[in-house]
């Protein structure tokens, strides 16, 4: 059988993953990242060689670049992912490979609503599961699939062969049936076995600053704590001028937005979020406080950017940006979030924001802010105030203010 390969390729930085079917072309996202870096992990690459042995339709698992879902094109599939970004991966990718099969589309859905069948009513012929960075959200995964699913379907799990140590190994063959442990292959390594019934994942309550009730799901950000770079921003969390529309940018379980909105009476709150499960999260945190943000309202949007919010439509926004994308550090989300924010920030408007103290975050924010000030930094954080966006003036193209989710 061909061997995957990851090789960098062209000046688009799109590494190649090599499989006996296709040889498909993938880039991460977002862009100005590192180039070296594959846009497909490992665990990846092995569940896609064992497309070919399961039969039926195929429920996939994951977050990526598309790997999963474009490298099985041609099958019958789902996918349930939790990032934004996989779904414009997924788009994106295909793109860069014309001649994948278009037919049948891959139906694509969250961690908080497993299908049970395909479209179709047709049941699902196995399972395949790229294991997260996040042991306990890969496990809480199997336990939603196993909720979902027959008892004995065929299941494969895999990983990058150094991510799983013999504990998680134990724990992942003890939630499935006739588990098998295969060696570890081309830095990935892979158990098969047979879906057990489950129980679903509960989210966990939080104490949050301010007395506010947070809930957290497993690989949400910080899950079952306050970050430590979150609680420094928390304090200097503005309560004039008022503030009309608040966006809470990288909400994760939304303590920033909550506390924004505890001092901003008759305020709008959007939470966005990259992660399906940080919406829930941050929805859920709204919904625990209702009695406290009385006259307040909030719109929850699951998006990886700003494109449905309107020009300079944000009076304050409040963010921790992400620091790593698929497990790799790196500042192109940061920097994208910040061309986002000078676009819809009002000029009356400011962006609070807290980062790792290490980052030139201040001297990037000063491309897109005309007044950006320290206002506290210590070995570890930096708290950060911009103001004046330079692209004041920028005509409205017409954009809407974020309409709360659906259902
Ligand atoms: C450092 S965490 C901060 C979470 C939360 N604000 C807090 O302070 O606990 C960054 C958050 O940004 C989210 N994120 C990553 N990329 C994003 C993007 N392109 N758009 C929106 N959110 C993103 C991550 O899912 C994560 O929840």
């Amino acid at each position: 059988m061909t061997e995957p390969l990851a090789e960098p390729e062209g000046e688009d930085g799109a590494s190649v993953l090599a499989l006996p079917w296709a040889r498909l072309r993938l880039q991460r996202w977002p862009r100005g990242g590192p180039t070296s870096l594959r846009a497909f992990g490992h665990g990846e690459a092995a569940l896609l060689l064992r497309v070919p042995a399961r039969s039926g339709p195929l429920l996939l698992c994951g977050d990526g670049f598309g790997a999963l879902p474009l490298g099985s094109a041609g099958r019958t599939r789902s996918l349930i992912a939790d990032r934004a970004t996989t779904r414009l991966c997924m788009t994106a990718n295909a793109a860069l490979n014309p001649t994948l099969p278009t037919e049948p589309p891959c139906v694509v859905t969250t961690p908080l609503n497993v299908p049970t069948t395909t479209a179709t009513g047709e049941p699902f012929g196995g399972v395949l599961l790229s294991w997260p960075r996040s042991h306990d959200l890969g496990f809480d995964q199997l336990r939603r699939v196993g909720a979902a699913l027959p008892p004995g379907t065929p299941v494969e799990v895999a990983s990058r062969a150094e991510d799983w140590s013999a504990s998680v190994i134990r724990r992942i063959c003890a939630s499935l049936d006739s588990a098998i442990v295969h060696r570890a292959e081309r830095r990935g390594r892979r158990i098969e076995g047979r879906l057990r019934t489950a129980t679903p994942p509960t989210p966990l309550r939080v104490a949050g600053p301010d007395g506010l009730t947070l809930w957290s799901w497993a690989g949400v950000f910080a899950h079952g704590h306050l970050d430590a770079g979150t609680a420094r921003l928390v304090p200097n969390l503005p309560t004039r001028p008022p503030a009309r529309h608040i966006l809470d940018l990288g909400c994760g379980n939304g303590a920033l937005g909550l506390v924004a909105a505890l001092r901003q009476p008759g305020a709008t709150v959007t939470f966005c979020d990259d992660s399906a499960l940080a919406i829930d999260a941050a929805r859920r945190g709204w919904a625990a406080n209702a009695e406290r943000l009385a006259g307040r309202s909030a719109a929850f949007l699951h998006a990886c950017d700003l494109s449905t919010v309107a020009d300079q439509s944000i009076d304050l926004v409040v963010c921790n940006p992400p620091a790593h994308v698929a497990g790799a550090e790196t500042r192109a989300a940061a920097a994208a979030m910040f061309a986002d924010v000078e676009r819809v920030l009002h000029p009356d408007g400011a962006l609070w924001l807290v980062a790792n103290g290490h980052l030139d975050y201040p001297e990037r924010l000063r491309q897109h802010f005309a007044r950006v000030v320290v206002v506290q930094a210590d070995a570890r954080f930096v708290v950060v105030r911009a103001q004046g966006p330079r692209q004041y003036g920028v005509r409205n193209r017409g954009a809407r203010r974020p309409a709360p989710e659906e259902g």
